[in-house]
């Protein structure tokens, strides 16, 4: 198994409203952060584009596209996002159907595929109120099960999930946790919060982070720190 360093686990979401903005920040992240989060807002502005680009920077890319649509169209777009070089691409776990032609339309190629649980700004309430009467920690271990069984190689999960999934999948399933926040710190619009160090702890393998390193007034700093809390939360971990 490949061994995978501190800094590599940290995984800084440019969610940013230009090209200009993102490629600002990551020229100034230099050497400190390796791996970047492509989502939907920089999609809008050439955010495909921006991917290539990481790419030729030796980054590494996770595109967060949290794809939900009909098998065919799934299969056919994922065919085609095998092709971007990218490590990561997300699929929202809903239903094993979606999940299933995620996994044929990649193929044997070595993007991995990641089902998005249950998003981290979501309350129980807001289950409710979409007809769902599951908590959100019992729905993400659900979708967990589903997402493992159908071949997926992880999920996207708050850290507040991350040990039963590991409990009900296994050992090598990626869990990449968002919402993530410094003790003491903000928590934006985000519901299902954790401290990197608990993140980790629990067993997330990832930790994603944006607001708390894009806003900050040194980034570089605050990617730093982040990186010291996976360092040290890693080595008090078993495995
Ligand atoms: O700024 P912040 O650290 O809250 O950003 C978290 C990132 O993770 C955002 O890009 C958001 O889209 C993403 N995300 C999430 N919860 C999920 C899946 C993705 O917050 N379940």
């Amino acid at each position: 198994m490949s061994y995978t360093s501190a800094r590599d686990r940290l995984i800084v979401a440019l969610d940013m409203p230009t090209l200009e903005a993102a490629r600002t920040l990551v020229h100034g992240l230099d050497e400190t952060v390796s791996f970047y989060k492509v989502g939907l807002e920089l999609l809008f502005v050439g955010g495909l584009q921006f991917a290539q680009e990481l790419r030729h920077m030796r980054k590494r890319v996770f595109l967060d596209m949290k794809l939900l649509d009909i098998g065919n169209t799934v299969e056919r777009a994922v065919n085609n996002a095998a092709e971007l070089g990218v490590s990561f691409l997300t699929v929202h776990g809903t239903d094993v159907k979606t999940m299933r032609a995620a996994v044929s339309g990649r193929g044997d190629r070595p993007l991995k595929l990641l089902a998005v649980t249950v998003l981290t700004n979501l309350t129980a309430e807001d289950l409710v109120q979409q007809g769902c009467t599951m908590n959100p920690g019992d729905l993400a271990v659900h979708r967990a099960k589903l997402a493992h069984e159908t071949g997926f190689d992880g999920v996207i999960a708050s850290g507040q999930e991350a040990e039963r999934i590991r409990a009900a999948t296994s050992p090598g399933f990626l869990i990449v946790s968002p919402g993530i926040r410094l003790a003491g710190g903000g928590a934006d619009d985000q519901a299902r919060i954790m401290t990197p160090d608990r993140a980790i702890a629990a067993g997330a393998d990832y930790l994603v982070v944006g607001r708390p390193i894009t806003e900050a007034s040194d980034p570089m700093v605050m990617a730093e720190t982040f990186i010291r809390h996976i360092k040290e939360a890693r080595a008090g971990r078993a495995v």
